[in-house]
């Protein structure tokens, strides 16, 4: 431990590697123009003419050519002669004295129809995998016209899909400069050319492409960079920055609150559990002080019913299943443990930026590291969680995720009075088995709540498939010594992980979802390089953001 003693720093968030701009006009600034082409469209509606005389014999050779027709995916990347790249009106000269020198033109297809946000967020990832392999460091992009969206909406997912797309983790690799990298390097900025109006969406875009890269930084890093402690830093930070109430309780805390779920997990670890909590209230008057403004908003939570969202993320930092060992081969996978934590956290940065009003958001992070020590939990062994009511015997120590959501969530209820409650977890192997990396697994409680997280997943991007909950299946984790076991046999593996859940939410409306399968190599999507997705944020950014539209309710 002794290496790791040392304070690390939490801000892992370099949000403004690249920035995007937005600008109303149609002038050209930077060394690279992006353009977005429909399948054989007619190339007069791309506008070339505002940003070089020749642009369009060019293009048209191209397409006569036969070598780009704006199939979707399909990138054309081109070097127009310098003299057909000044804007009219000027002289060439005036332009190679200014820094906008038109070195090169991207292309990219859209396919023969208008691309749902979905599409464009491809195109937009599709877009960055092709700058990343140039020079490109300022980038104009011309925002389509007439695409049959809102120009906000699809400048947003444009700008989500870009800075998606050119995510990458390297804060360990010393060869920064090595060929792939040195080229990330140079991207900048892009100037989305486009009408009044589009900013307030592309920076709500910005903010959030930022938060799924700062999830995606936490499950980067490995075991011995992200801990426990690590959470609980991260999460006291994002509290200062955005005026959130913060609690970490410690194993001391949740040994006075009973949470043995937690305690058993952690207890093979050196390293101390944490339970982290981030409360954000909806304040209707920003005139008031912080300190009366949140016991103001408390009661208005009570008095006129602003409905209290509950976020609860599983944290294992690393399982390694414990005395129920996992096979070696691929066990380093499980630093990803902490997805579910992680996008719960990285959640909670919009809902801190945005303060979003009519809606109380609580987030809960238990946080701990599933290790065979000598004081490992043990199979056989009976715990009690949160609330003490049902004891559970555990038959696997590496079905460890719902005996610390158990906690959380039984605390969670007891103590928020929550109106909704949405589970984030890598809670089992078997969801993969189920629907593989394209869809991620949803259970819950309540019909309308799960519609609700169903249609915030469609829109994000981010599909979920709900699967049943029931009696029978209950049955099946009846123990002969205690209340409940943690396991049974391998059949409905994801249903039983939710079904244990269920154990500890009574009646409250809850949604579990296993992100087991998408946390990382979720569906190749051009806007989701491998590695941890980030799966999640952008559904339950999406699902609070509607959460009191008419339209969700
Ligand atoms: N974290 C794992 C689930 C997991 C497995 C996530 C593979 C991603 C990839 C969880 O704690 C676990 O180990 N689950 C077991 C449950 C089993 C012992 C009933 C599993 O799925 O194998
Ligand atoms: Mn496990
Ligand atoms: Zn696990």
């Amino acid at each position: 431990m002794a290496t790791e003693t040392k304070k690390r720093k939490p801000q892992i968030n370099k949000i403004d590697e690249i920035k995007i701009k937005v600008s109303t006009t149609t002038t050209m600034r930077g060394d690279t123009l992006l353009a977005f082409v429909r399948n054989n469209q007619d190339l007069e509606l791309l506008m070339l003419d505002h940003y070089g005389r020749g642009l369009r014999d060019c293009l048209e050779q191209a397409s006569r050519s036969g070598d780009f027709q704006g199939k979707k995916g399909q990138t054309l990347l081109f070097y127009p002669p310098v003299d057909q790249t000044y804007p009219q009106g000027q002289s060439p000269d005036l332009v190679r004295r200014s820094h906008s020198f038109l070195q090169r033109i991207i292309l990219v297809g859209l396919g023969a129809d208008d691309p749902d946000l979905e599409g464009w967020r491809w195109a937009g990832g599709t877009a960055a995998a092709k700058l990343l392999k140039t020079r490109a460091s300022v980038v104009t992009l011309i925002l389509p016209e007439n695409s049959g969206k809102p120009a906000a909406e699809v400048a947003a997912a444009l700008s989500e899909g870009l800075l998606l797309g050119t995510y990458s983790f390297n804060k360990y690799r010393a060869n920064k400069t090595g060929e792939e990298d040195e080229l990330k390097l140079s991207l900048r900025r892009i100037i989305i050319n486009g009408p009044k109006g589009i900013g307030p969406a592309v920076s709500r875009a910005v903010a959030l492409a930022a938060a799924v890269r700062v999830a995606r930084d936490m499950a980067n890093e490995p075991g011995n960079g992200w801990t426990p402690d690590d959470f609980a830093d991260y999460g006291r930070q994002l509290a200062r920055r955005h005026d959130l109430k913060v609690t970490v309780l410690s194993r001391e805390n949740m040994s006075k609150l009973g949470m043995e779920g937690i305690l058993a997990v952690s207890r093979g670890s050196i390293r101390p559990p944490r339970l982290l909590i981030l409360e954000y209230y909806s304040v209707t008057s920003k005139t008031k002080t912080k300190a009366s403004a949140m016991s103001r908003s408390l009661a208005l939570g009570k008095v006129s019913q602003i409905p209290t969202l509950l976020l609860v993320g599983k944290g294992i930092t690393f399982d390694s299943g414990g005395i129920s060992l996992k096979p070696s081969n691929g066990m380093e996978k499980m630093k990803y443990d902490m997805c579910g934590g992680a996008a719960v956290l990285a959640t909670m940065e919009i809902v801190g930026r945005e303060q979003p009003q009519g809606i109380n958001v609580v987030a809960m992070v238990p946080a701990a590291e599933n290790l065979p020590g000598p004081a490992a939990l043990k199979p056989g062994d009976i715990i009690r969680p949160y609330g003490g009511a049902k004891s559970v015997e555990v038959i696997n120590t590496d079905a460890e995720g719902r005996l610390l959501l158990a906690d959380a969530l039984a605390y969670g209820i007891k103590k928020f009075r929550p109106t909704a409650v949405v589970d984030l977890a890598t809670l089992t192997g078997a969801v993969t088995v189920a629907l593989g990396h394209h869809y991620a697994g949803l259970l819950g409680n309540n019909d309308e709540l799960c519609a609700k997280v169903l249609a915030a997943g469609e829109r994000a991007g981010e599909p979920f498939w709900r699967l049943p909950l029931g009696p029978e299946y209950r049955k099946q984790l009846k123990s002969k010594v205690a209340d409940l076991k943690n396991i049974d046999k391998r059949d409905a593996g994801a249903i039983l992980g939710a079904s244990f859940l269920q154990e500890f939410v009574g009646d409250t409306p809850w949604v579990h979802l296993d992100i087991a399968g998408t946390a990382w190599d979720f569906t190749e999507k051009p806007y989701v390089p491998k590695g941890p997705s980030g799966f999640g944020v952008r559904t339950l950014v999406e699902l609070i953001r509607n959460f009191c539209s008419p339209e969700f309710r």
